[in-house]
């Protein structure tokens, strides 16, 4: 095995605790993961010994604030291999960079006509922005069909894309199905038509290393919190000559260079795109969380996570009256499952009882649903600490369930 997950687990003080007196088997990675000590510690250090505003003061608290938060968004440059630091903003999350791609983007670039396409695994927040800039600039949303297996039809969208076309806006990994769509294709093929390219990385950045540059991405945009790191953060980042060309999103503090009555001058990259005070503690928490996922591997996390899939795969299949929905030749450990005649909600309700997390619903992805026919799944979504063991208590308490139903 390539990395010691038992190591790894006690660095995670939540993965010790029990719930309803069992032990807990968090199996809910995919709507936010657990927080290794090196960031609690960072949040913790940062608030006794290091907080002020930022950017602000001459002060020397001030000032070894900025200087932390500005190495966090260093360490996200390293990250993404971004060739600029202010390539990289600091955001609340993802769905806060959708929305500021959307807006400031859509203002400047769409015209009524023009298209902009997604596809039919987007999460909401990769959906409803859209539609809202789309009515706005009377522009059309056009959508990549998938197949059963949850994979998106490359021919359908290549007949999609034409010179009306000004961005594409597509998830790196489906949260609900887990596939890992085709991006490096899906951008070049955008590049061709000229059109610009966001991807949605909120289920992509913890499980595998992603390289904008080598993607070619106009824009990509992640959650801190599903990377291990503290809610309320996350990155956009966005090449160099798009971000000079696009409009600010809010105004306010920090963004200006100089304000009259009559006109205001906007500051420069990054500042240009971060009104106000920013979530400080989360940027610097953000960058703790980088720290750790490089001093574990990132290679080391994907080869693990693989194992953990094709054996959590292998598992699930066997279970009789269970069907895997996202069955992609390419995906990440994530399995959306139904159970014969028995509600997503009732069956997770019951593993919830031993102690196992896991996520019921729609997952924020309701057409996704209505494509596949169903009103939601149960969602198994895994990380790097999950065990062997787990993926049996998962099936043991699977089969509990269909006791108890049947
Ligand atoms: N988007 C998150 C999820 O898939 C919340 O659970």
């Amino acid at each position: 095995m390539s990395l010691d997950v038992q190591k790894i687990r006690k660095n995670f003080p939540i993965l010790q605790r029990e719930v309803y007196d069992q032990p807990l088997v968090y199996l809910d990675n995919g709507a936010s993961s657990q927080k290794p000590i090196s960031v609690i510690e960072t949040i913790d250090r940062y608030y006794r010994n290091e907080h002020s505003n930022i950017h602000r003061g001459v002060h020397y608290l001030s000032s070894t604030a900025t200087d932390k938060y500005e190495q966090a968004r260093k360490k996200v440059q390293t990250f993404l291999n971004a060739e600029h630091e202010h390539e990289c903003l600091f955001t609340k999350g993802t769905t806060d960079g959708i929305n500021l791609v959307a807006h400031s983007f859509g203002k400047k670039f769409l015209s009524p006509g023009d298209n902009v396409i997604i596809s039919e695994m987007e999460h909401h927040s990769n959906i409803v922005p859209w539609q809202m800039i789309c009515d706005e600039k009377g522009a059309t949303l056009k959508v990549i069909p998938i197949n059963d297996a949850g994979e998106l039809l490359m021919d359908e969208y290549k007949k999609l894309l034409n010179d009306k076309t000004a961005i594409v806006s597509i998830t790196h990994v489906s949260n609900t199905l887990g596939t890992i769509n085709p991006i490096k294709e899906i951008i070049d093929l955008a590049h061709e038509k000229g059109a610009a390219v966001l991807i949605d990385g909120a289920q992509a950045v913890q499980h595998m290393a992603v390289d904008v540059r080598e993607l070619d991405a106009d824009f990509y945009t992640f959650s801190g919190h599903k990377m291990y790191g503290p809610t309320g953060v996350g990155i956009l980042y966005g090449k160099e000559k798009w971000l000079n060309e696009m409009p600010p999103y809010q105004g306010g503090g920090d963004m200006i260079k100089t304000v009259t009555f009559e006109k205001t001058t906007y500051n420069e990259l990054p500042h240009k795109f971060e009104a106000g005070t920013p979530n400080i503690v989360g940027g610097i928490g953000l960058g703790a969380a980088i720290d750790y996922m490089n001093s574990v591997g990132i290679d080391e996390i994907a080869a693990y996570e693989e194992e953990i899939k094709v054996a959590a795969h292998e598992a699930l299949s066997a279970i009789d009256g269970l069907t895997i929905y996202g069955t992609a030749n390419s995906k990440a450990a994530v399995f959306s499952f139904l159970l014969d005649g028995i509600h997503p909600y009732d069956a997770g309700t019951i593993l919830d009882r031993l102690g196992i997390a896991i996520r019921t619903g729609h997952h924020c992805t309701e057409p996704l649903m209505a494509r596949l026919g169903i009103p939601g799944t149960v969602r198994a979504s895994f990380a790097f600490y999950n065990t062997m063991e787990e993926i049996d208590v998962l099936v043991a308490g699977i089969e509990r369930v269909k006791k108890m139903f049947a």
